[in-house]
């Protein structure tokens, strides 16, 4: 009698076509939709998964401050059965971030970096032959975004035409929200003080992708415009790091745009307020939005750590 063949405890996974993700738009529309799904199956079915990274080493560089990022990718890697080293420190000081590329290659299957310059990712991932996976840059955080998508997804069911709206610094959160809203088919407003945009570039990019998707991407310096009708409302810190030097002038242009219980009875019945994490309480939002029943903040960092697992297994 012939032996049946041993069932694999891993379904077939969806895998990305270009091996990096430097920026959210290094994954496809397609890749994201399903990324979604599979970090929704990765929540339910964490078993499953169990042994996927079985034998294989990450390295993760991070020359910023983490909670969540950093935890959350090192225990996804731990869950998935792999193993993750952290080193924390300039990239590119000691040597060139192309040397760095070519000794971290030879011993890992990728590179986890959270990195100041876009460059220093962008160097990382041209020289090395493993996966770099971007963990939060000066201009991108794709991996929050993808969480996010996921969170708005579970909260509403799906994100087709739901409005995302982003209240204060047109930063490398509001960025990579742009861009995978867009993608998504949701809309996405942004308000900002004059002089704190988001990069023209990145803006232009994202609302030719709403465009694409029959919706729209919108920036306005009214944050009252920004919220009408939102779904959500999201909020980041005002000054982020790099920048905190510029925290004091930054309150004083900021202070219109704080997203507290009046500016969230702007936005629409059921919205939800979200934030990446970390806050400051007193200035972009308050204790009482970031507690209230509106609130999804901990969910969003819940899913940090699944949708960093989808991550991995599709880029791997
Ligand atoms: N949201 C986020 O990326 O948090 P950390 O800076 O703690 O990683
Ligand atoms: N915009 C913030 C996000 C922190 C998760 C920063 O770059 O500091």
């Amino acid at each position: 009698m012939a032996t049946p063949a041993p069932r694999s405890p891993v379904p077939l996974l969806p895998r990305i076509a270009v091996g990096d993700l430097r920026k959210d738009q290094d994954i496809s529309e397609n890749e994201l939709r399903q990324l979604v799904d599979l970090t929704l199956d990765l929540k339910r079915n964490p078993r499953r998964y169990a042994s996927a990274l079985e034998g294989r080493s990450i390295v993760l560089l991070f020359e910023k401050p983490s909670l969540r990022t950093r935890l959350t990718f090192e225990l996804a890697i731990q869950q998935l059965g792999g193993n993750a080293v952290s080193s924390i420190g300039p990239i590119g000081e000691r040597e060139p971030v192309k040397d760095v590329a070519r000794n971290v290659e030879r011993w890992t299957s990728g590179i986890v970096a959270r990195t100041f310059d876009q460059d220093t990712v962008d160097g990382l991932a041209e020289w090395a032959g493993v996966p770099v996976i971007n963990a939060l840059s000066d201009l991108y955080h794709p991996c929050q975004a993808f969480a996010d998508m996921v969170t708005l997804r579970e909260h509403f069911g799906a994100l087709q035409g739901l409005k995302l709206a982003f209240v204060g610094d047109g930063n490398n959160v509001a960025h990579s929200l742009m861009l995978s809203a867009a993608r998504l088919g949701m809309n996405f407003s942004l308000a900002t003080p004059p002089g704190y945009e988001a990069n023209p570039h990145i803006l232009a990019e994202a609302e030719e992708l709403a465009c694409a998707q029959g919706t729209r991407v919108e920036a306005t310096h009214d944050p009252a415009e920004a919220v009408s009708g939102a779904d959500a409302v999201y909020t980041d810190v005002w000054a982020s790091m790099g920048h905190e030097h510029e925290a004091y002038e930054r309150n004083v242009h900021f202070d219109a745009y704080r997203v507290d219980e009046t500016l969230m009875a702007q936005a629409g019945p059921k919205a939800v307020f979200m934030h990446c994490l970390p806050a400051k309480r007193g200035q972009e939002t308050t204790d009482a939005v970031m507690e209230s029943p509106q609130s999804v903040v901990f969910d969003q960092a819940e899913n940090r750590l699944h949708a960093q697992k989808a991550l991995l297994l599709m880029l791997l």
